[in-house]
C-alpha cells in the first residue's frame, strides 16, 4: 500500500472542501485554536510513519484521554469495571445528563463524560496519584517524555464544567462515586487537557492493534481478549450519538476529542490518527471524520 500518496491525496481533497462546522467554544481556551489547522499520521503494524500536514504539532486531546484511563482501569481491576459503567452505546451527547437519572447512576458506557468521571474515581481507588500515573503511562506508549497538560485549558474546563460536576453529584447521590466530587473533577479536567500530536496519538493507539506493543501489554496485563472488547466498544460508543454514523463512513474502532482529534485503528493494518479543530454538531471534528473516510475508501482497509 503507497501511504503516502494515499496521505498526500486526501490532504489535498480536504483542502479543497468548503469550511463548515465550529470550534469548540463553550471552553474559552480551546476557541483560541487555529481552525485552519490539518494534519493526519498513520503508522503500519510494521512500524512505519507517514504524516501529512500539522501531524506534529500538539493538540488538546479532550476525550481521547478517556480510552487511556479505561485501560488504566483495566490494568486496576479487570473485568470488575462493567459492575459501574455499561458497554451499550448511549444515542445520546456526550455531556446528557437525562439517561443517568433513570440508569440509577450507572453510566452507559465508559466514553461518555459521566462513564470516564466514574472511570476517574476508580483511579483514585488504585492509585496515590492518578494524574502522574496516566501521564507515565502516556510517555511510554508514545516513547515522548514531553507529553504533558495544559493547565490553562484545565483551568478553563474547571470554569465551565457544570455539567460534569452535575453528572459527578448525580452519580455521588446513587453510590456510584467512592472519591471526593472536586478531588474527581479536577483529575477529569486535567485528563481532558493532555497535549498530543497526531504522531504520538497514532504511536498510542497502536496497543489496540493485535501485533503492537507487546512489551507494555505485557507489563500491564492486557490480554487479546481485553483489547479486542475495548476495540469494541471503541467501534460502538466512541463517537456518542454518531457513532453509527462514524461506522458507516468509516468503519474503525475509534476515539474523537472536542479538541477536534480522532485517533483510530485497524487492528491488523495500521493506527492513524486526525486533527482539524472544527467539530461537527455532535462534536466530532467535521473534517477529521471525511479524511479517515477517504483514507479508509482509498485504502479498502476497514473492518467491514
Ligand atoms: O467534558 C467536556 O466537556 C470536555 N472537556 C471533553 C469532551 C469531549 O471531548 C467530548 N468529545 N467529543
Amino acid at each position: 500500500m503507497d501511504y503516502t500518496t494515499v496521505l498526500n491525496e486526501i490532504h489535498t481533497e480536504i483542502k479543497a472542501i468548503p469550511k463548515s462546522g465550529e470550534i469548540a467554544n463553550y471552553i474559552p481556551e480551546l476557541a483560541k485554536v487555529d481552525p485552519e489547522k490539518f494534519g493526519i499520521h498513520l503508522i503500519t503494524k510494521e512500524g512505519e510513519n507517514f504524516g501529512v500536514g500539522d501531524s506534529e504539532e500538539k493538540f488538546s486531546i479532550q476525550s481521547i484521554s478517556k480510552v487511556f484511563t479505561v485501560l488504566l482501569a483495566f490494568h486496576i481491576q479487570g473485568s470488575e469495571i462493567w459492575n459501574r459503567v455499561g458497554k451499550e452505546p448511549s444515542g445520546n451527547p456526550f455531556n446528557s445528563l437525562v439517561q443517568l437519572e433513570y440508569e440509577r447512576g450507572i453510566p452507559r458506557n465508559p466514553f461518555i463524560n459521566s462513564g470516564a468521571l466514574v472511570i476517574c474515581d476508580m483511579l483514585f481507588d488504585g492509585y496515590a496519584s492518578p494524574l502522574t500515573e496516566t501521564l507515565l503511562f502516556l510517555r511510554d506508549l508514545t516513547n515522548n517524555p514531553t507529553i504533558n497538560t495544559n493547565p490553562k485549558v484545565a483551568r478553563s474546563e474547571r470554569k465551565t464544567g457544570y455539567r460534569n460536576l452535575s453528572l459527578l453529584h448525580l452519580m455521588k447521590s446513587f453510590g456510584n462515586i467512592h472519591n471526593d466530587v472536586k478531588e474527581v473533577f479536577d483529575m477529569y479536567n486535567q485528563l481532558c487537557s493532555i497535549e498530543m500530536s497526531c504522531a504520538d496519538l497514532a504511536e498510542a493507539f497502536l496497543i489496540f492493534t493485535t501485533e503492537g506493543k507487546k512489551a507494555i501489554k505485557e507489563k500491564y496485563n492486557f490480554t487479546d481478549s481485553n483489547i479486542k472488547r475495548l476495540n469494541a466498544v471503541m467501534q460502538t460508543c466512541g463517537f456518542y450519538d454518531e457513532a453509527g454514523e462514524f461506522s458507516f463512513k468509516v468503519g474503525l474502532p475509534g476515539k474523537s476529542g472536542v479538541g477536534g482529534g480522532i485517533a483510530a485503528i485497524h487492528p491488523n493494518y495500521y493506527s492513524v490518527a486526525v486533527w482539524s479543530p472544527p467539530l461537527n454538531p455532535k462534536g466530532n471534528s467535521y473534517l477529521g471524520m471525511k479524511a479517515l473516510e477517504l483514507l479508509t475508501t482509498k485504502t479498502a482497509l476497514s473492518i467491514f
